[in-house]
């Protein structure tokens, strides 16, 4: 009798995770860019491969199959299961028309209150140099708002600056991932495209006038196919990366995800299989300098150090470089101050920031937080795709300042289609 007590909580002990684990939550790989969420019973997977599908949730059925995959989402590199935040972010690139539909009818009666910019728009150089200045606190002129070895050396604390600040001592090892001086010292651009992935950019006709401006940021590495260059334009000379990417794309290039250190098993096939996938990520921005935000809090410097490390492996072209906590938390506390209170500005916003330190003219293209325009069309939430949108930032707040920006002569925003 007693045994079958002891018997039935131990039964207990062990059906309780198999119930717990849900099949569905698993990642499974397939090779090239696809990632998917399946059943056990997904008639999809066959269709791997083939063309975009959407697939409206059912309770018991999910099965999502995304095509051209931005690189914010995860990469199924790997069979393994999605942690929550990455379940988190697979959620909200389910496509759910009902949730489609519903931010669309709300935007459209919000676009109805939002001013359109002033028309007639001259850059305004005494404007725009107050901003540049106030942007950075005066602080990190010269365009040095990279972590340099200028401006670092062996024991220097840089603090992070997400939530809670990290000390992290920068070690003779590391010190050799800065570069000597910020590539951007001499230099200063005409004329700067800075393009956020907006829905707007669809059907824009905007890619010429981008690639006619003399350097081109882009960000979060987006998909650039060749169906998008009529509204996006070809060329990129900076891309930014968000350091989460190395884990949920690249699975850390096969470390163990405790550690993330530099200790690849550079042999092995998960290496091997991160590495290429990476590397074949990257192909579509040419030549373009890595922007990649290491300095948030201490695990994303360990991905971004690890990134960096694949790359000067394989002796790629890109230049990676880290843009200095210091400069973000001045740039942070100057939009802060202007009303946009978050944890963190967009990524938009801060290449914003750093496009009027390295160029005169800053020109600003996919910037529009609403699901419909101004002549009441659906938009998607980026050019190419229909993801719901992250509650990360105050996009409405940061997209009032950049009209802002736009009205007193400081930079130009364009939420039409180019001529
Ligand atoms: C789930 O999928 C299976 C196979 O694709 C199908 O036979 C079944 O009817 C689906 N169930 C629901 C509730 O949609
Ligand atoms: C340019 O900006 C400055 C400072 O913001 C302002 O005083 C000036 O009137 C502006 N010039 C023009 C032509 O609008
Ligand atoms: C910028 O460079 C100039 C000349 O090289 C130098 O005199 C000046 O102090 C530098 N300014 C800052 C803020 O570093
Ligand atoms: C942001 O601004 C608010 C006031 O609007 C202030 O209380 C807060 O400390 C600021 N936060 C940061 C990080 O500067
Ligand atoms: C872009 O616009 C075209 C034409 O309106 C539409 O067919 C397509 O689905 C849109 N693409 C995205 C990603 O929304």
């Amino acid at each position: 009798m007693r045994q079958i007590f002891c018997a039935l909580p131990q039964l207990f002990l062990v059906a309780v995770p198999l119930l717990l684990f849900n099949p569905s939550e698993t990642v499974r790989s397939r090779y090239p860019v696809r990632w998917t969420l399946v059943t056990p019973t997904s008639s999809l997977l066959k269709d791997l491969g083939t063309e975009y599908k959407e697939e409206i949730n059912s309770a018991t059925n999910t099965t999502v199959v995304l095509k051209d995959t931005p690189m914010e989402k995860p990469r199924n590199v790997i069979v393994r299961k999605l942690t929550k935040s990455e379940k988190k972010v697979l959620q909200r690139y389910t496509p759910n028309e009902l949730a489609a539909q519903r931010l669309f009818l709300a935007d459209q009666e919000a676009v109805l209150s939002i001013p359109t910019e002033a028309p007639g728009w001259v850059y305004n150089k005494t404007a725009a140099d107050s901003f540049r200045h106030r942007v950075i606190s005066g602080r990190f002129g010269n365009s040095s708002f990279l972590v340099t070895q200028e401006n670092t050396h062996v024991n220097t604390n840089l603090k992070t600056y997400f939530r809670k600040p990290q000390n992290i001592k920068v070690t003779t090892e590391e010190l050799r991932r800065f570069p000597k001086e910020s590539p951007f010292k001499t230099r200063r651009f005409k004329t700067c495209s800075v393009v956020g992935n907006g829905g707007i950019l669809n059907g824009s006709g905007c890619g010429e006038e981008i690639d006619a401006s003399e350097f081109v940021l882009r960000c979060n590495t987006p998909p650039m196919d060749d169906k998008y260059w009529k509204d996006i334009g070809r060329r990129t000379n900076l891309i930014t990366m968000n350091p989460g990417q190395v884990n949920f794309r690249y699975n850390s290039f096969g470390n163990k995800k405790k550690f993330e250190k530099i200790a690849f098993k550079r042999a092995s096939k998960a290496f091997q299989e991160a590495k290429e996938a990476f590397l074949q990520d990257l192909s579509v921005y040419g030549d373009s300098y890595l922007f990649i935000e290491a300095f948030l809090y201490k695990l994303s410097a360990k991905r971004a150090f690890l990134a960096h490390q694949v790359l000067l492996e394989s002796h790629a072209k890109y230049e990676v470089i880290f843009p200095h906590p210091d400069f973000i938390r001045s740039v942070h506390s100057y939009w802060n101050e202007s009303g946009v209170v978050a944890p963190r500005v967009s990524t938009g916003l801060l290449m914003t920031s750093v496009a009027t330190q390295i160029c005169e003219e800053v020109h600003l293209y996919g910037f529009w937080p609403f699901h419909s325009d101004r002549n009441n069309r659906r938009l998607t939430e980026h050019y190419y795709d229909n993801a719901l949108p992250s509650d990360a930032h105050k996009i409405s707040e940061e997209f009032k300042q950049l009209q802002r920006l736009h009205n007193t002569g400081v930079l130009r925003l364009t939420t039409t289609a180019c001529q």
